[in-house]
């Protein structure tokens, strides 16, 4: 083999790894990518569910021109997962400061899992154009620190 052609195959190689490491890192360091599920009339209605002390399920619901529910309470450190759907056009899902960008659509639910290690209230907003109201489509997940209690 030339030594060129070595040379090559050991850039390739690298320039993959690097890649294929990349896409793991990032899988396990923000949230996980967001997947779609199954339709269910249940999704539709708007509720937190708490699964265990760390662990929230938001079931978010996006109409012209609200999110329901509109303002979720969780405490610090908590693990959410998001489930979204829209009871009508198609909303955006943009929680500000976390690395959430979802779709909501009719007939369809998308989920993903984040994390809130600090306190603070992150806004939900609606980046998706959806009529005259859509400026004002938001939400707010706000996180608290018990030991301010
Ligand atoms: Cu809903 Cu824009």
């Amino acid at each position: 083999m030339d030594q060129s052609e070595k040379k090559i195959i050991i850039i390739t190689g690298t320039v993959l790894a690097l890649f294929i490491f990349s896409i793991l890192y990032a899988r396990g360091r923000n949230n996980d990518l967001p997947e779609c599920l199954p339709f269910d009339k249940a999704y539709l209605e708007p509720k937190v569910t708490q699964l265990d002390n760390k662990t929230y399920q938001v079931f978010a619901v996006a109409q012209m021109w609200q999110f329901q529910p509109t303002q979720i309470y969780i405490p610090v450190g908590s693990e959410v997962d998001f489930f979204l759907t829209s009871k009508d056009v198609v909303h955006g899902f943009n929680i500000s400061e976390k690395n959430v960008n979802m779709m909501a659509v009719y007939g369809n639910i998308n989920k993903s899992t984040v994390k809130f290690d600090k306190p603070g209230v992150y806004k939900i907003t609606c980046h998706e154009y959806c009529g005259v109201g859509h400026q004002a489509m938001q939400a707010e997940v706000i996180v608290n620190d018990p030991s301010y209690k």
